[in-house]
């Protein structure tokens, strides 16, 4: 047994830290004493905030990961949804433009899997599901998880806000790391999303974990690390877990801003027309979702039945359902040209011909940040309207002269000076 400065009958933070800030492993007691202390707040804000970053700067073990992980799962209420039937779960780890939510979960609800699915907020560049979902009038993400369930029951869907109080260690840690510039950390990242899942109750999960300039994990090795250990600890909490690795170079599908991307997704559904990106998504993502439902025997079936259920109007109709069913306005689904627009609509227009080389996607996410579609703090307003909507995606060939996005923009100047930045590179 190694005999270390810091071994001692009773645990203490400062121990914790040092610890880790030494490189050393963490045992399962003293990471359960740091996040329940956390959450109780008898540990600091400045203390955590040590912690936190010499697990960013010397990272954790896979079995530190997963009791950090469970820890946090463990520290608020957990959701029992078995009387639901068999959920399956989706997260994505985060982008621009990232609309799949909105798309695929009527598409599996139509498909008469249970989706019962609460969403986070965009913080920084990256989108939220619930941010676009109450760009829809009078839309509530903020019900009970009785009313979660009954809608469920009743519908077989339903999307909600994190109003419950889970993994609450993970609202505390995430909120703290964003102040502390340590957020693309891939053991903070996995027990970030993992605990959230773990206590969300269903047994099967879904995730989409993002790699390119949009995400977290701007590498293909990161993605795959990061896909690794989440699976992994899904394993170890008995949920069966399948990580999927996706494009987050440039901006999912056309639209980006939420009302925009409210927009496309009800375009989309309504099969109007089907971004290539946006298409290999929710065949890749629906048809790992149908295998752990058991509906499909393999990816090709569970593929073919997500694109027959848009081409056949049933995922719009469920759509609707689940709009009108939380109190959404549906006639602006029904017409979206009722959503208010931006006092400004800028074109974007091409300087040469030739093709687009580049669509950076934290580029256009800092960008429509800074229109108001995002927001720097938690507690900041968004703004609804404001974003961008591309006619073009990376590959695509242009004329001189052609307008390849619009700038929506409640702000002229804001607008113009966007204009000056080369926003889509031609070559
Ligand atoms: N999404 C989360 O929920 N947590 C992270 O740390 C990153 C993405």
């Amino acid at each position: 047994m190694v005999n270390t400065p810091y071994k001692k009958l009773k645990l203490n933070i400062q121990e914790i830290i040092a610890k880790k800030r030494d490189k050393l492993e963490l045992t399962k007691e003293e990471i359960e004493y740091f996040i329940n202390g956390y959450t109780k707040g008898e540990i600091t804000d400045y203390q955590a905030a040590a912690l936190i970053m010499a697990i960013y700067i010397n990272g954790m073990n896979d079995r530190e990961t997963t009791d950090l992980t469970l820890s946090m799962a463990y520290s608020g209420t957990q959701l029992d949804l078995s009387s639901l039937g068999e959920v399956v779960d989706k997260h994505s780890t985060g982008g621009v433009g990232d609309k799949i939510t909105l798309i695929l979960m009527p598409v599996i609800a139509s498909l008469g899997i249970p989706v019962a699915k609460m969403s986070g907020r965009g913080l920084g560049f990256t989108g939220g599901t619930i941010d676009k979902l109450e760009a829809i009038h009078g839309y509530n993400t903020n019900i009970t998880v009785e009313e979660f369930m009954e809608n469920v029951k009743k519908i077989g869907i339903s999307l909600m806000g994190q109003t419950l109080n889970l993994a609450p260690a993970d609202k505390k840690i995430y909120a703290l790391r964003d102040t502390i510039a340590c957020t693309d950390s891939i053991p903070l990242i996995a027990s970030s999303i993992m605990s959230k899942k773990i206590a969300a109750g269903a047994n099967k999960i879904v995730i989409d974990v993002t790699c390119g300039s949009g995400a977290f994990m701007k590498t293909r090795e990161e993605a795959e690390s990061l896909a690794r250990i989440m699976t992994a600890i899904g394993k170890l909490a008995n949920k069966e877990t399948v990580c999927i690795i996706t494009p987050m170079d440039e901006p999912v599908g056309y639209a980006v801003g939420n009302t925009l991307e409210v927009i496309e997704a009800v375009d989309i559904l309504k099969n109007k027309y089907m971004p290539k990106d946006v298409k290999n998504i929710i065949e890749e993502l629906g048809a790992n979702m149908l295998m752990l439902a058991g509906k499909v025997s393999n990816l090709n079936e569970g593929k073919n039945l997500i694109l027959e259920n848009i081409k056949n109007g049933k995922a719009y109709q469920k759509f609707l359902e689940l709009v009108e069913n939380q109190n959404g306005d549906i006639s602006y689904i029904e017409n979206t040209d009722k959503f208010e627009k931006a006092k400004y609509i800028v074109p974007i227009v091409a300087q040469k011909d030739g093709t687009i080389v580049q669509l950076d996607a934290l580029t256009i996410g800092k960008l429509s940040c800074y229109l108001g579609a995002g927001r720097e703090k938690k507690e900041d307003d968004i703004n609804p309207r404001v974003g961008f909507v591309f006619n073009k995606k990376v590959g695509d060939t242009v004329k001189n002269g052609e307008i390849i996005g619009y700038i929506h923009s409640d702000d002229e100047a804001k607008a113009q000076e966007i204009l000056q930045q080369e926003v889509i590179k031609i070559s």
